[in-house]
């Protein structure tokens, strides 16, 4: 007999009643309680702020197991992919389910290639952002706009939906390049069919007209592994973000722009912004990590360290190893030092001698040493967050199709405990008393 999990409750009579739940299991044996008739047969919802402990769906995609520090993309080591695929093998993974042949990785860089041209109407649209707009904020827009751009109906995951994975995974790296060269008043640069992925990126935010430019190997490395470690993550916030927009059958383009908007926060993708700003912080205040670990553990202070901590890693997140090696790695062979990479590492020391972070779990997270490279690599503080969505895409795109392709989808409604006044009186305009809540 399958697995079931009792409730025993007592109904509006106060008779005592049980209902028995089946139980899911997973294929690394998570289990989950299926809940979906809970409502209907009982009255009772579930009520789960924060979506702590709730599963949103069944996902073939990523697993990952906090308390042991793993991620696995489709059953592959996040160790392994970052040391042996190509950002674009780790596309194809996540989001068609397997590493691609050798033609089949050839054909999508090639199409990847063709597609990265934007439409030169969009330069106009860059154009009429303020200098200082965030690149978050032209991103977000630049994204929801080629919907416009692109309108042809994708119906569930076809042949159109596949054209705008293509669409997407080319043209982000290009939408980056151009915010940037528009808040620095530079020309922008034409993406190159003879580039591999990072190698164009980093030749459209780098080049100039005016000089000869070669991409630097060892950039174009680390730039892939980073990638590869920020491709997906499961259901983080703005995967499901992305999950609740494509239920409702919006389009690819608009789901990944719900996600870009989600991701830009500082408790998510814009932590890895806040962190190199809090280190150059510590730099400038006089280089001491202790004050500001003492500083993140008074709640009242609202600082929280950035970098630290995670929803899901209670050990520690596989992906702040390897960024962390690739940060030694990458300054070692530059035979650079950078002073924030110094602090970096005696506040996460000194951080994880701390017993409020010891008894909290709390480790450096894939944003803790990220930014350190960027900044080697010369890409501006406020673009780091631009970076993790140009990471993410693989894994927004891998869900929406995901989601479309099962029909057992439903549109994304939690439900709530709706804790406000019951029925009032309309009160006319003089006699109101105004006071907020
Ligand atoms: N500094 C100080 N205290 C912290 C921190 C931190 N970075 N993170 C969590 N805590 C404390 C928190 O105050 C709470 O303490 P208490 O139990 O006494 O109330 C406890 O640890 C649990 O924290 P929480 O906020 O309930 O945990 P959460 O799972 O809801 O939040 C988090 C996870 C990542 C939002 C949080 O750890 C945080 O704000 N970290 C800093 C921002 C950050 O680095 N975000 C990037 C996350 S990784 C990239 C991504 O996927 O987005």
């Amino acid at each position: 007999m399958s697995e079931t999990v009792a409730i025993h409750y007592k109904d509006a009579q106060g008779a005592e009643q049980k209902i028995e739940l089946p139980v899911i299991t997973g294929s690394e044996n998570e289990k989950g309680i299926d809940i979906g008739v809970l409502r209907a047969k009982t009255g009772f919802i579930t009520l789960d702020p924060g979506y702590m402990n709730t599963g949103a769906c069944q996902s073939a995609i990523t697993y990952i197991d906090g308390d042991k520090g793993i991620l696995r993309y489709r059953g592959f080591p996040i160790e392994v992919l970052a040391e042996k695929a190509k950002f674009l093998d780790v596309a194809h993974l996540l989001i068609y389910g397997a590493l691609p042949t050798k033609s089949q990785l050839l054909n999508f860089e090639n199409e990847i290639a063709q597609h990265a041209l934007l439409h030169e109407d969009m330069k106009e649209m860059f154009e009429a952002f303020p200098k200082g707009a965030h690149p978050m904020a032209m991103l977000t827009s630049m994204m929801a706009s080629l919907s416009a751009f692109y309108q042809d109906d994708e119906g569930a995951a076809g042949e159109v939906f596949d054209l705008n994975v293509v669409r997407i995974l080319a043209k982000v790296p290009s939408l980056i390049a151009y915010g940037y060269k528009r808040s620095v008043g530079r020309p922008f640069m034409y993406p190159s069919t003879k580039l591999g992925y990072c190698e164009n990126f980093l030749q459209m935010m780098f080049s100039l007209p005016t000089e000869p430019y070669e991409v630097d190997p060892d950039y174009a490395e680390v730039l892939n592994q980073l990638l590869v470690c920020h491709a997906d993550h499961e259901q983080n916030c703005s995967t499901s973000t992305v999950r609740i927009a494509r239920s409702s059958r919006a389009s690819l383009f608009a789901s990944v722009a719900a996600g870009v908007c989600s991701l830009w926060g500082p408790l998510h993708g814009g932590a890895n912004q806040e962190v190199i700003e809090m280190l150059q912080w510590i730099k400038d205040d006089g280089g001491d990590v202790k004050k500001v670990v003492e500083l993140a553990k008074k709640k009242d202070s609202g600082f929280r360290l950035m970098g630290f901590g995670h929803r899901v890693y209670k050990n520690f997140d596989p992906r702040a190893k390897i960024i962390k090696a690739a940060a030694d790695k990458l300054l070692g062979k530059l035979k650079v030092s950078d002073p924030l990479l110094d602090i970096a590492k005696e506040l996460e020391e000194a951080a994880l001698k701390d017993a409020y972070f010891v008894e909290r779990k709390l480790y450096p997270n894939v944003d803790f040493y990220s930014g350190i490279i960027y900044k080697t690599m010369g890409i501006p503080v406020k673009a780091f967050p631009a970076m993790f969505a140009l990471g993410r895409m693989p894994g927004w795109i891998a869900h929406a199709r995901e989601l479309s392709n099962d029909p057992a989808n439903k549109i994304g409604r939690p439900r709530q405990i709706y804790t406000g006044p019951n029925v009032s009186s309309f009160v006319p305009l003089e006699q109101r008393a105004g006071a907020r809540s």
